[in-house]
This record gives structure tokens, sequence and C-alpha cells, in this order.
């Protein structure tokens, strides 16, 4: 062989090597489970930690808040040690790691963010009342003394949580992820299967969840029938379902190791939220029709252009887009 073929040889062989690692990276990327993570240029939340605090003064209360959070069933569940006020899940199952997971559902703008003004009671909010709503929905309970013990430590915990983040700043990762929507109605069918493959084997057959050994809480909480949320719940709403699961479930994955892609995230949202959840009566809710959130399953409407069945499965975009259009118009 010459010089000049080993050469050109060498240049063809490093340019296939080229073209492998090309396609192979774009291969990875289109790959559904391993999209990056939208991850905001917004300020990171420094998360306080209860060891740093000393065991005086409102320390305690604080503390107290965290276990109320993470054991809510021990002390407040159906067999509660302190009182019987709600259905046995715990606020944890879907405030993570305490309410302070990275796109767990965490508390990171709930100290500078209330009091303020919510479409859904048309009323300024309190930490008290989003509470009281909790209870009354998530764990379709009862509500708790707004003056007792507990309210002041759920409070307290939630006020010293977000204590680093300046009012009006929103940091990275707070809250739920939004899904890019579907272009068709979440499948309900398809969303079986995701349950039967993904979530069946913790939270069970009949969606039932697993209790433990002491019958106080749930190992694996139940996703529907009598002991789940109700339809009041905001993670009976599509959006917050999917938005939750993609970044949580199953149980183990987070932001950087998601395990659904989002079709299967909508479709099991569907498939779940089509299941027995119990009944509220939520008619006085969203009190100026026009702030509805587009996938809030049940009416009335401020239209009547698309049916319930629409608003609760989809598609979302003409939806989303006649309200934008309607509140440019004011
Ligand atoms: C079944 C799931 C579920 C359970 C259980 C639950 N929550 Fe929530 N919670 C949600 C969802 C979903 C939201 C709405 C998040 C959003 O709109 O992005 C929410 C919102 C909140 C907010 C407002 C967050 C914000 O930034 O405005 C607070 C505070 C809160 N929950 C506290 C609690 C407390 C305290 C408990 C237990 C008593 C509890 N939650 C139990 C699902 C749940
Ligand atoms: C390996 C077990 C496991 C698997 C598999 C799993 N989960 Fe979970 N799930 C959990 C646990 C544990 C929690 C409560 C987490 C906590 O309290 O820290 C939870 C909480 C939840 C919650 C919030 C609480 C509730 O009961 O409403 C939802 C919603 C949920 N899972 C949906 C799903 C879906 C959908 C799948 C399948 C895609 C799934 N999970 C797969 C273990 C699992």
């Amino acid at each position: 062989m010459s010089r000049n073929t080993k050469g050109l040889l060498a240049v063809i062989a490093i340019i296939a090597i080229g073209a492998s690692i090309y396609l192979f990276k774009n291969k990875t990327h289109s790959n559904k489970n391993t999209e990056p993570a939208k991850v905001a240029a917004t300020p990171h939340w420094v998360i306080p930690d209860t060891g740093e605090l000393a065991n005086t003064g409102n320390a305690k209360l604080i503390k107290y808040g965290r276990s109320l959070i993470v054991n809510t069933s021990y002390y407040l569940g159906p067999k509660g040690v302190i009182a019987s006020k709600s259905n046995g899940l715990n606020c944890q199952n879907c405030h993570l790691n305490a309410g302070t997971k990275f796109l767990g559902n965490n508390f990171s703008n709930v100290s500078t963010g209330y009091p303020r003004f919510k479409d859904r009671s048309g009323t300024v909010e309190t930490i008290v009342k989003k509470v009281e709503d909790c209870f009354e929905r998530s764990l379709n309970g009862k509500k708790i003394d707004s003056n007792g013990r507990e309210m002041k430590a759920f409070a307290a915990y939630l006020e010293w949580i977000g204590k680093n983040v300046k009012k009006g700043s929103k940091p990275a990762g707070s809250g739920i992820e939004e899904l890019p929507f579907l272009s068709r109605a979440a499948d309900t069918a398809k969303g079986r299967m995701v349950y039967i493959s993904k979530c069946k084997t913790c939270h069970g057959k009949n969606g039932e969840g697993l209790l433990n050994a002491t019958g106080r809480a749930y190992t694996y909480p139940p996703l529907w029938g009598g002991h789940s949320y109700n339809i009041g719940a905001s993670i009976y709403r599509l959006s917050k379902f999917a938005g939750y699961i993609k970044n949580n479930m199953p149980f183990g994955a987070d932001y950087r190791n998601k395990q659904l892609t989002n079709e299967e995230a909508w479709d099991v949202a569907a498939f779940v939220n089509s299941q027995y959840h119990p009944f509220k009566d939520i008619s006085a809710d969203w009190p100026k029709l026009t702030t509805k959130p587009y996938d809030q399953p049940y009416g009335p409407y401020a239209e009547q252009l698309f049916s319930g069945r629409q608003h609760k499965y989809g598609p979302y975009s003409p939806i989303k887009k006649y309200y934008a259009a309607l509140s440019k118009k004011k």
C-alpha cells in the first residue's frame, strides 16, 4: 500500500468513526427516555437542613411540621394517633422528600407565594387555607383545627423550608413540570398497558396500594378507589398528574433519570384518572369561569365549544388557544 492510499484510508476511517458517533449521539438524543431535562437558568434553591435547627424555640414546631408532612397518616389518617381526619395518604406521597425534591412538586414557592389570590377559590389564600384544602381534596378528608398545634406546625415548616427563596423569584425545579401537549387525546387503553407494565407491582392490580404492617399508613399509596384523592384534587387534572409522574415515577425516577415518555405519562394519567375517585362538590370552584384550567374535567365552562371529555383528556391545544384569545380580548 502506498503512503497516499494509507493516508486516504485513515481519513476515510476517521470520517466513518465520526459519522457513527454522530449518528449514535442523535439516536440517544431522540431516544424517548433520555430527553435532556429542561432546567431554567433561575436561582438554585438552597434548601435548609433540619439538622441545623437548634432544639429551641420554633425548632420543635418546624420538626413536628416535617413529621406531619412525611407521616401524615400515622398522625391524622383513618387510624391516626392524634385524630382521624384523612384518607391514609401522606403529604409526602405527592410532595417528595418532605417537599424538597427537584421537580418533585416541592414547596420552594410556598413561603414567598402566600398569601396570594387564587383563581380556584376566587379569594386571597393563606398557607393555612391551602393546607386545609389539601386535607379536603388530596387527602379526601376534613379540615384540621386551624388554631391547633398541628396546623401551626404545618405552617411553620412550610414557611421555614422556603426561607432562602427571594420573594418574586422562582427557583429552578420548583413545583411540577409542564409537559408538552399531545396532539391527540390522552388514551386510557394505552394508559392501562403502561399501568400494568410500570405501576401495578407497587400500586396494585386495582390501584388499591399496599398498607404497611401497622395498618396506619401505606407502603405504596393507592391511586384510585375509596382511599384515594377526590375529584377536587389538583392531581386529578391530567397535566398535574402527568407532570408529576414524568420526573418521579416509577418510584426512584428523577429529572435526570426519567423512565416514562411524555406519551406514556399522559396516557397512564388518563387511565388512572378515568378510574373511580371519591366525589366532592366543586361547583363553586373557579367563580370566574374564564380562569378555569383547560384540563379541569368538570364544568360549567365559559364556552360550549369543547366537550367535558375534551377538557378532561385533550387534545388541549385548541382549548388553551381559545382561552388565551379570550383573555386578550378583555
Ligand atoms: C395526591 C397528591 C397530593 C397530596 C397527598 C398532597 N398534595 Fe399538596 N399539592 C398537590 C398538587 C398536584 C398541587 C398543585 C401543584 C401545582 O399546581 O403545580 C399541590 C399543592 C400544594 C401546595 C401549594 C404549592 C404552591 O407552590 O402553591 C401546598 C402548600 C400543598 N400542596 C401542601 C400539601 C399538604 C400540607 C399536604 C398534606 C396535608 C398535601 N399537600 C398533600 C398534590 C398533593
Ligand atoms: C417501585 C414502586 C412504585 C412503582 C413501580 C410506581 N410507584 Fe408511584 N409511588 C410509589 C411510592 C412509594 C409513592 C409514595 C412516595 C413517597 O411517599 O415518598 C408513590 C406515589 C405515587 C403517586 C402520588 C400518591 C398517590 O397515591 O396518589 C402517584 C400519582 C403515583 N405514585 C403514580 C405512579 C404511576 C402512574 C406509576 C407507573 C408509571 C407508579 N406510580 C409506579 C411507588 C411506586
